[in-house]
């Protein structure tokens, strides 16, 4: 495979994914899920909680069959061939469960030992992670006394332990103090690029998400509501709920220009806002505002279209659903 091919390849894909629980398969806990990952990315899954995000990486990792549909991840069939995807995973689950009563290095031990690492690798990977999670004064403490955030780079440790292509992180910041997170979300960064590995991760931090993620994926109620980078995110919902700007007329009365604006084409609403006037209006209607403005005889001293973070575009992407 050339290299281009190779980039272009999506290690994560899944066909109409479906989980259903309840004894009658009443709850449809992820609904006909098409995701498709690429090699290399950062890829953030978020949603409400219960949205399916937990179900979805269980299925991916081979925790729990689907009802229906299927996936691949790494190019192995997440039901028919779970213990290839064992192999070529790492996993940080939520809560992440440890042997309590072993040290770190013990612990490492046990799961590098599941996956047949000779013992001299073994021995220096234990020290390198423990090292890489900035946990290297611990090694021989019992993982029973970790505070949260130690578990958390723990955890990250152990799912490095067999050095894997794709790593799956649920919620791997959450509970943590803020220089915890941010060294966490270095490491999630260094591995991708440095190493080239894939990260899927859930989050309920937009920003941790825009800081780290090269797509993003919104899950509520099971199914998917949209996918893309941020900005592609941010279109479709400028797309459906519209453009929201700041507009400030000099040398024309605030009363005159909104009544010159309302009813122009494209031009939802129009209201006056802290001495400015706020517009919310179709995509492409920034020309028309603009002539309207200067037929009205008014200079145009600002007129900006109001940011969405990933936070607003996200609850808009719900609120929509
Ligand atoms: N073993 C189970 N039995 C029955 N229902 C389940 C089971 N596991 C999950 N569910 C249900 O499936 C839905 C999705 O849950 P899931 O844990 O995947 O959500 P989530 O997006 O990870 O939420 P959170 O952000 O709270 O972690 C919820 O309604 C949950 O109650
Ligand atoms: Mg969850």
């Amino acid at each position: 495979m050339d290299a281009e091919k190779e980039k272009n390849e999506n290690i994560i894909e899944t066909i109409d994914l479906t989980k259903r629980f309840g004894k009658k398969n009443e709850i449809t806990a992820v609904d006909s899920l098409n995701l498709s990952v690429k090699k290399g990315e950062v890829f953030g899954f978020v949603g409400p909680n219960g949205a399916g995000k937990t179900t979805t990486m269980k299925m991916l990792i081979g925790l729990l069959e689907p009802s229906s549909g299927s996936g691949k991840v790494a190019g192995f069939d997440i039901v028919r061939e779970v213990i290839k995807i064992r192999e070529a995973t790492g996993v940080l689950p939520e809560p992440a469960g440890f042997y309590d009563n072993l040290t770190a290095r013990q612990n490492l031990r046990f799961y590098a030992k599941l996956y047949d690492i000779d013992e001299k690798t073994r021995e220096k990977r234990i020290v390198d992670l423990l090292e890489l999670v900035g946990l290297e004064r611990a090694v021989d403490q019992r993982t029973g006394g970790f505070s949260t955030g130690m578990r958390k780079r723990f955890g990250l440790a152990q799912a490095l332990i067999n050095e894997p292509g794709v790593l799956f992180l649920d919620e791997p910041t959450s509970g943590i103090d803020p220089l915890g997170a941010q060294m966490m979300r270095d490491l999630i960064k260094k591995l991708s690029k440095e190493k080239g590995v894939t990260v899927f991760l859930s989050s309920h931090s937009m920003a941790e998400v825009e800081e780290i993620c090269d797509r993003i994926g919104v899950i509520a109620r099971g199914r998917l509501l949209a996918v893309g980078t941020v900005d592609e995110l941010r279109d479709k919902v400028r797309e459906k709920v519209g453009i929201r700007y700041a507009l400030e007329v000099q040398d024309l009365p605030v009363q005159r220009v909104m009544e010159g604006l309302r009813g122009l084409k494209g031009v939802r609403s129009v209201e006056a806002v802290n001495g400015h006037i706020s517009l919310l209006t179709d995509l492409g209607a920034r020309m028309e505002i603009a002539k309207a403005v200067k037929s009205m005889g008014g200079t145009i001293s600002m007129f900006e279209e109001e940011r969405m973070d990933l936070q607003r575009v996200f609850l808009k992407l719900i609120e929509a659903a």
